[in-house]
C-alpha cells in the first residue's frame, strides 16, 4: 500500500502504516516541523505545557514522544528533582531522540498508546503532541492515558484541527493541500506529507474528542484553538 492511501485505512492496517511512515521520516522530522510550524511548534508546547500545571519533583510521561521535543519543556517543568518518560512504538523517531540527547536522565520506551507498558498511576502530568490523530483507537487511547495518570494528574494533547470560520478553513486546506506536499517532496517524502492534511480533515472534531476524554474518565476537559484553529490544545483531569 502507498502512503497516499494512509489516512483510509482503520484499525490494525491504520496502526502498521502509520508506523512505517514515521520511521521513513524520521530523518527530516524535525527540519520539516520547524519549517511548516515557522518554529511556533515552541511556543505551542510551552502553553500545552503550562496547561499541565507541573511542579518541580513530578513525573511526566510524553505518549507518542517521537524525537522527543514535548520532552524538553517537560523537563524544565519538573526541574532537576522530577523525571520525563516518553513512549513511542517507531524506533527511528526513537533513536533520534536518544541522538538528541532529551531523555538525559530520563527514559524513552518503545510502545503502543493503546496499551501503555505502564504501571497505573504513575504520572502527574501526560502530553501527546500530534499523536492522537494517528493511533487506530482513539478512545482506547484516552482510556490508557487516564490509567496512567496519578488521581488530580493532568493530560493534554496538541494536535491539527481545522479552522472553524469556513473561509478561513478554506485558505488552511489549500495551503496544506498543496504545499505541504510541495514541501516533502524536495525530501522525496511526498506520499507521507499528503498524510498530514489529508489525516487533519479526517481528524475527530473538537467536541467529539472532548467527549471521548470524559467517557475515559476526565473532569475538567476544556480546549483552546491556537495558530487560527489550525492547531487544537485539549486537556482534562484524573479526578
Ligand atoms: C507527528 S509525530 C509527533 C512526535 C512528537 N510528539 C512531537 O511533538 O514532535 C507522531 C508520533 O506518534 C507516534 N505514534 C503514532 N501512533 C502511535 C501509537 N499507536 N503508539 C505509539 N506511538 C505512536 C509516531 O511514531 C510518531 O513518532
Amino acid at each position: 500500500m502507498g502512503n497516499d492511501a494512509i489516512w483510509k485505512t482503520e484499525g490494525a492496517g491504520k496502526r502498521a502504516a502509520v508506523q512505517g511512515m514515521f520511521a521513513e521520516i524520521a530523518p527530516t522530522y524535525d527540519l520539516l516541523n520547524s519549517m511548516m510550524s515557522l518554529r511556533l511548534h515552541h511556543r505551542w508546547r510551552a502553553f500545552a505545557v503550562r496547561k499541565m500545571e507541573l511542579k518541580p519533583g513530578d513525573h511526566a510521561l510524553d505518549v507518542c514522544c517521537g524525537t522527543g521535543d514535548f520532552m524538553v519543556p517537560l523537563k524544565k517543568a519538573v526541574g532537576e528533582k522530577g523525571n520525563v518518560s516518553g513512549v513511542d512504538f517507531c524506533l527511528p523517531m526513537l533513536e533520534r531522540a536518544q541522538e538528541k540527547k532529551v531523555a538525559g536522565g530520563r527514559s524513552l520506551t518503545l510502545g503502543d498508546a493503546c496499551q501503555l507498558p505502564i504501571r497505573s498511576e504513575s504520572f502527574n502530568g501526560v502530553s501527546v503532541g500530534w499523536g492522537i490523530r494517528n493511533v487506530p483507537d482513539i478512545d482506547a487511547a484516552h482510556r490508557e492515558l487516564f490509567r496512567v495518570l496519578k488521581k488530580g494528574g493532568r493530560f493534554v494533547s496538541l494536535d491539527m484541527a481545522r479552522p472553524r470560520f469556513a473561509p478561513l478553513r478554506g485558505i488552511s486546506e489549500f495551503v496544506f493541500n498543496t504545499l505541504v506536499p510541495k514541501l516533502g517532496s524536495i525530501f522525496g517524502k511526498t506520499q507521507a506529507y499528503t498524510y498530514l492534511p489529508k489525516s487533519t480533515q479526517k481528524f475527530w472534531s473538537r467536541d467529539q474528542l472532548a467527549a471521548s476524554m470524559e467517557s475515559a474518565g476526565f473532569t475538567d476537559v476544556g480546549y483552546k484553538d491556537l495558530m487560527f484553529g489550525n492547531i487544537c490544545v485539549h486537556w482534562g483531569r484524573k479526578p
